[in-house]
């Protein structure tokens, strides 16, 4: 079975078309992506409404891209998947719209996919050299600009919430120290490259929620504490200053992520701990997580580094796993809807129901 999956959740428009296995794996044939990222940066974040309208623009070239780059044609695809939730309402509509306007030309079924479920099952895509597709069961952390999330995967679909951040996600932390520094957006990457010259010792931050006994997150207040500490450093602050700033940031981030993600995988006695979401890219959480699961006797799974952040495989590789564990419950009446706000525990086994 081919499934072409659509991701249009926020500023990336991703297409991909993938093949069921049978027993294994699905199969990436091909896959395309625009970011968006350099026509928010001047706003200094996401806008929607250009969003919406960019993802328009963009959406029915990459999947023509797709199919030309696979060698396939839309008669040959079986399943048409698209991100239902949760992101932001107008772009999510598009990909929606797009997918399921196509499947009924196509006379094909539909399917709304959760964009968490997409990132949780992105490491499956990872070949041999990329470390192999995780085993269930695992811990998966979740860390991407909206989420930040510590799950336990039984299998596909089951899902059960071990914590979240109670305020701003890892990324948004990312991102928001990023601003005060003056690195643009998206902050994240610019954070982590500066924090590789930095000094990580050379400011106190507060590691929230490190002792709280459970596997919360917050992050509101180190950005507080990253503002504070900033400002001490007067109006014009030196290069090493902000090196060390953004290394102690990046330290803080991380070392919260770490601990708790361990945490997760004594209380679990897991032996698999997946990453997934855009700071799931970062080395110095890469590293300390390696580490630290090595301690553990577990193994850590990332997805292949370009599908780290949003994309059009991770979609259609979900939808291709549910199809493949009869967990899809599948659209073919042309109706939709979208979820800009759907917790993953809520899809769980019962598939992801028809509008
Ligand atoms: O998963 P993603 O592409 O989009 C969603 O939010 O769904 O994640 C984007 C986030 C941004 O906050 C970005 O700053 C962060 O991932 N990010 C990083 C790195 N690369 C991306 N944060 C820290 N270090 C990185 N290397
Ligand atoms: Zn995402």
């Amino acid at each position: 079975m081919k499934v072409l999956g659509f991701e249009s959740s926020c500023d990336e428009t991703g297409v991909a078309l993938v093949e069921t296995q049978p027993g294994g794996v699905p199969r990436l044939l091909a896959e395309a992506l625009h970011s968006q990222v350099d026509m928010h940066a001047a706003y200094g974040g996401v806008v929607p409404e250009l969003a919406s309208r960019d993802h328009i623009r963009r959406v029915l070239p990459l999947a023509r891209q797709v199919m030309a780059q696979a060698g396939c044609t839309l008669a040959e695809v079986d399943l048409v998947a698209y991100t239902r939730g949760p992101g932001l309402a107008g772009a999510l509509l598009v990909g929606a719209g797009v997918a399921v306007a196509l499947a009924a030309a196509l006379g094909k079924p539909a399917l709304g996919v959760h964009h968490l479920e997409g990132h949780l099952l992105s490491p499956f895509l990872a070949t041999v050299e990329e470390g192999g597709a995780p085993e269930f069961p695992f811990v998966a952390l979740l860390v991407s600009g909206g989420h930040t999330q510590l799950m336990q995967v039984e299998g596909v679909g089951r899902y059960t919430l071990l914590g979240e951040t109670i305020d701003d996600a890892a990324g948004e932390a990312f991102d928001k120290s990023a601003k005060l520094l003056g690195l643009g957006y998206p902050g994240g990457p610019a954070l982590a490259r500066l924090a590789a010259l930095g000094d990580e010792k050379a400011y106190p931050l507060p590691r929230p929620l490190l002792h709280s006994g459970d596997l919360d997150f917050s992050f509101a207040g180190l950005k507080t504490a990253v503002m504070t500490q900033h400002r001490k450093l007067g109006p014009a602050p030196s290069q090493a200053a902000c090196r060390d700033l953004a290394a102690s940031t990046q330290a803080a981030i991380v070392d919260v992520l770490v601990a708790k993600s361990l945490k997760a995988l004594k209380e679990t006695g897991a032996r698999r701990l997946v990453v997934a979401g855009g700071v799931g890219a970062n080395l110095r959480l890469r590293q300390q997580l390696d580490a630290g699961a090595a301690r553990l006797g577990a193994r850590v799974h990332y997805p292949p580094l370009a599908l780290c952040t949003d994309n059009g495989a991770m979609i259609a590789l979900a939808a291709a796993l549910r199809l493949q564990h009869g967990l899809a419950t599948l659209q073919t009446d042309g109706a939709f809807d979208v979820r800009p706000r759907w917790p993953l525990a809520d899809v769980g086994a019962g598939g992801v129901a028809a509008a």
